[in-house]
């Protein structure tokens, strides 16, 4: 019997592609595992009524851990529309499958590495004044984000249901809307807890202590969202407390937009609520090639799901034509969460070799390689 039992998620769009690519790798690599495919993304939404169904959720259960390629999300008047027509009178509502897996599997920690790797014609220079030569810079940042409360949420009404609407009105700050009208108006919610808040810092401070990181930055936007980014930001700083090696610095979600491409090499390990840990996570991706470089793992107690940042980018569907780096380097977070250290080494090393040679590079990287090339000239080394 294989060691390793994986869901296998390829979703929507080049979420296919890159999952391709990924088995190509995983078997060069000899990777003793059975893989289960799964159904999840646009086409059962369209089908079913539900993107995730409730079959994904048991064959999940079953497993150690899911790689995932990316999903299709539109917004709920799109949705409704594109619905088979015997479904369309059941007021059924979407939701992201992606979401609603972190969630039921309480899939607490989204890590999102962005390192550059030497050679990347994509590597970040900074400006002239600040790197007058010009040379690559290089990044090696992992950006920890809460994966199941905060603006993401999903508590989110329109209308407005009148109760809501009534306990929002005692809040004396409500009058502008209120003047505005029921039914004009939209709420989503930033809920944020103790408890997510105090285990997204540890995390972060667990995993700086463990591989000797030096800094952790807190992204926040306490002047103003002064519950919430209190919360956090007091929690933070508890935290820090445990850790007095490490530096614990604090940085407003806007300015860190701006410092983080002036002076990038500042950031080390960076902690953020869940939007914000979305926003800063694409900053960083930026810096280091884009999204055809950026992994990402959802992290639980007990199961992980591994996925590329980027979506389903419908334009290069079956193109074969992206790049699948991000994707590969997300299967090496997997080899790392299940403790195959030597794999993960490899691959890595890997990944690293085909990038510097140049060989075989996608269009982003200003090549014209396959999907599969570049996944061939990495199992070539990997394997
Ligand atoms: P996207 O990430 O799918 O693509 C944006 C652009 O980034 C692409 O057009 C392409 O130019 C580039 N890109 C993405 N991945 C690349 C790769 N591997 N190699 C080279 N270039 C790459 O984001 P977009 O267009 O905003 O969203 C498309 C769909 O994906 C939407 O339905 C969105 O909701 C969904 N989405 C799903 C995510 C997920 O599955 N976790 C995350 C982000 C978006
Ligand atoms: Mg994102």
């Amino acid at each position: 019997m294989p060691r390793y039992k994986i869901a296998w998620m390829p979703g929507d769009g080049i979420g296919k592609d890159v999952m391709d690519s990924a088995r190509l790798v995983l078997d060069a690599m000899k990777f003793d595992a059975e893989y289960v495919p799964c159904d999840i993304g646009w086409e059962f939404w369209c089908k079913e009524g539900n993107a995730l169904p409730d079959r994904t959720v048991k064959v999940l259960e079953g497993t150690t851990c899911a790689l995932f390629g990316a999903i299709t999300s539109k917004p709920q008047d799109d949705a409704k529309k594109e619905l088979a027509p015997e479904l369309k009178d059941k007021k059924l509502v979407y939701f992201s499958p992606i979401v609603k897996l972190r969630q039921l599997f309480n899939l607490h920690t989204n890590m999102r590495p962005c390192k550059s790797y030497p050679g990347n014609p994509l590597n970040y220079r900074g400006t002239q004044l600040a790197n007058p030569s010009g040379t690559e810079l290089m990044i090696d940042q992992v950006v920890f984000r809460e994966n199941t409360e905060g603006m993401y949420g999903g508590v989110e009404f329109y209308p407005l249901p009148e109760s809501v609407y009534e306990a929002l009105c005692a809040n004396p700050k409500m009058k502008p809307w209120k003047q505005k009208g029921l039914e004009n108006v939209a709420l989503s919610t930033r809920i944020v807890s103790k408890q997510g808040c105090t285990n997204i810092c540890k995390q972060a401070f667990d995993f700086a202590a463990k591989v000797g990181r030096k800094r952790v930055t807190l992204v926040e936007k306490p002047n103003v969202l002064r519950e919430t980014g209190g919360l956090m930001t007091r929690i933070f700083r508890e935290v820090a407390k445990n850790y007095p090696a490490i530096r614990a610095d604090e940085a407003n979600i806007d300015a860190i937009c701006m410092w983080m491409f002036k002076n990038p090499q500042d950031y080390d390990v960076i902690v953020a609520e869940n939007m914000f840990g979305d926003i800063v996570s694409d900053l960083c991706a930026g810096l280091v090639g884009g999204l055809g470089f950026a992994p990402s793992a959802n992290i639980g107690d007990k199961y992980a799901v591994f996925e590329p940042t980027h979506g389903s980018a419908p334009k290069y569907a079956g193109q074969y034509k992206v790049n699948p780096m991000a994707m590969l380097l997300t299967a090496r977070m997997m080899f790392d969460w299940l403790g195959e250290t030597d794999r993960s080494q490899r691959l890595e090393s890997a990944i690293a070799r085909v990038i510097k040679e140049g060989k075989v590079r996608t269009y982003d990287m200003g090549g014209k390689s396959s999907t599969m090339d570049v996944a061939k000239e990495v199992a070539k080394y990997a394997g």
